[in-house]
């Protein structure tokens, strides 16, 4: 049987992940972890669960040894926008964390890993449309600083240590489970639960701005996928590009219209839209869809009914 952890397992991704391990791998074999306790109604509070900081190299280092840890899907991170707010934090837990996890899996010889980069790893100087596989990468964030390195300190430990580690630089997020736990992104998360619940939402990035956007089933799936490829297969491994769909918030405010017709958007930009203006507006992730046959089953129509749908049936609107 594997012996899987989750690191960041109460987050956004995490805690839609881990339920879906535990139906692969079974509900005891699959660890969840964070530095905060899921509350009884999370959809993995049924499994083995531990506190965990992963700046603490101790704990995980004991972790991975004691449980005899085959497989690791690190999700633990700071996002784009709280790492702007505390750019240190995101260094000592983006670059520090994954450090740590790296160290334990070559100490241990942890079969396999997943660590997510993201479009944060992209720059102004980067080609906006698409951003290439390689490119220049000159993020002007903390946080696109500090998956730049993740990528590259885990292509060193395949090459140098011969370990399995894989990665994709995922597009912003959008689901219905968990709220996004502070990236640029999450605007487009947000406008749905406001669009159900008040009709009304005030947008913090400008009506023209496009950004490379999946939806979780997709982001789910290439996961997965990415994780069950053949070794040989891959002629990446810590940073494919993965493109769901891209679309302005005044199109994606438009598309959540037809559903609910009296939805007014506003718009007022902070801080974050410098930072969606350093994005690219799409990925080309030819090499995914080549490497290990990569498609995405969601647009923004398919994502937008599905996403109010779930959300009207859990707000009884
Ligand atoms: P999230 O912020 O929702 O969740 C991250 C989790 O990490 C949280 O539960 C938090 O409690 C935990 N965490 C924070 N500091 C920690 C620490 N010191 N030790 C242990 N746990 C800690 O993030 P997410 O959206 O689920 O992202 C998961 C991964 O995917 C991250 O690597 C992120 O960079 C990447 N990613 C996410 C998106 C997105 O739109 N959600 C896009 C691109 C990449
Ligand atoms: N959704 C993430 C963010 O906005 C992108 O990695 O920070």
């Amino acid at each position: 049987m594997q012996r899987v952890l989750v690191t960041g397992a109460g987050g956004q991704i995490g805690s839609e992940l881990t339920p879906i391990l535990r139906k692969r791998h079974g509900t005891s074999g699959v660890v969840a972890t964070d530095i905060r306790r899921p509350g009884a109604a999370s959809a993995f509070a049924d499994g083995p669960f531990e506190i965990v900081d992963v700046r603490d190299r101790e704990r995980i280092r004991s972790l991975v040894a004691d449980l005899r840890i085959d497989t690791i899907y690190h999700m633990a991170a700071i996002l784009s926008a709280t790492g702007e707010a505390n750019p240190r934090l995101a260094w000592e837990v983006n670059v520090g964390g994954w450090a740590n996890v790296l160290e334990a899996a070559r100490e241990f010889s942890v079969g396999r890993v997943f660590c997510p980069s993201s479009i944060a790893v992209f720059g102004p100087e980067t080609p906006r449309d698409p951003a290439p596989q390689l490119t220049v990468l000159r993020p002007t964030t903390m946080y696109g600083l500090s998956k730049v390195t993740g990528e590259l300190v885990g292509d060193y430990y395949v090459h140098r240590y011969g370990l399995d580690i894989r990665g994709l630089r995922y597009p912003g997020i959008i689901s219905s489970e968990a709220p996004p736990g502070g990236g640029t992104t999450d605007y487009a998360v947000d406008i749905f639960y406001q669009a159900i619940q008040a009709e009304q939402y005030t947008c913090f990035v400008r009506p023209d701005t496009v950004l490379p956007m999946m939806y979780m089933p997709d982001c789910i799936k290439a996961t997965l996928a990415l994780m069950d490829a053949d070794f040989g297969r891959l002629s990446r491994h810590c940073d494919y590009n993965v493109a769901g769909m891209s679309f302005s918030a005044a199109e994606l405010a438009a598309e959540i219209r037809k559903h609910i017709p009296s939805f007014v958007c506003e718009y007022a930009p902070d801080f974050r839209q410098a930072i969606a203006d350093s994005w690219p507006l799409c990925l080309d992730d030819s090499l995914a869809r080549g490497d290990w046959d990569w498609r995405p089953a969601y647009d923004l129509a398919t994502m937008t009914a599905d996403m109010v749908r779930r959300l009207k049936l859990r707000f009884g609107k």
